[in-house]
């Protein structure tokens, strides 16, 4: 998920985004620890090739992590609890997906279980749509990871291939632009 290239043009930072329970907006200083904590989490990155040894981040990770046109921080009650990911296929990506918008997203596992992705993913999609009509998002994601394959199809994403890549089955999805 780190090769793709950000979304541009996009207007960035947007005004942060607000949904039922969430707010969705641009990272900041006070973030730093939670993303050291997404980074280094073994259970998050059961899927996604390993987790970053924390000693690495605590030394290595900018004063505000992660700040680019496309990523937005997940918000409940003031704390961050996970990250969404907009950005650019590159080369290294499948043929059908390079140069489109692809989706990720990372949420601490104290977060998971409660609709919290599917509401904020729902919330960045609604975005991309205003700022880039008419375009498709992709998503990739490992076949073994259960719950974003069960995510992805909550928020519109249909099945384009199956590949092998990174020792794991992948599952390449495809959300079509909405009219
Ligand atoms: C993938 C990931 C974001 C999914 O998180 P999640 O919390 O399971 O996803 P959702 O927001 O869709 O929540 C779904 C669950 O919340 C439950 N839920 C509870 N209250 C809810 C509510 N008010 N509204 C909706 N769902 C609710 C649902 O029943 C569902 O549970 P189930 O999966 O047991 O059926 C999370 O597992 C994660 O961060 N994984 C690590 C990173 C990763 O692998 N990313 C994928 C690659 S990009």
């Amino acid at each position: 998920m780190s090769d793709g290239i950000t979304l541009h043009p996009v207007s960035w930072p947007p005004a942060p985004i607000r949904t039922e329970r969430l707010v969705l907006r641009a990272s900041e200083a006070r973030d730093r620890a939670a993303f050291i904590e997404l980074l280094a989490s073994p259970e998050v990155h059961t899927y996604l090739g390993g987790p970053r040894q924390r000693d690495e981040l605590e030394r290595e990770l900018p004063g505000v992590p992660e700040r680019w046109p496309g990523s937005f921080v997940v918000e409940l009650d003031g704390v961050m609890i996970g990250q969404i990911l907009l950005r650019r296929a590159s080369q290294r990506h499948r043929p059908a997906a390079v140069g489109k918008a692809d989706l990720g997203y990372l949420f601490l596992p104290r977060a998971w279980g409660s609709g919290y992705a599917a509401e904020a993913c729902a919330a960045a999609l609604d975005w991309f749509d205003g700022v880039l009509p008419g375009e498709p998002v992709v998503l990739a994601t490992q076949t073994a990871n259960v719950g974003s394959l069960r995510l992805a199809a909550k928020l519109g994403f249909t099945e384009v291939e199956r590949f092998h890549a990174w020792d794991a089955e992948q599952w390449l999805g495809l959300r079509p632009p909405v009219s």
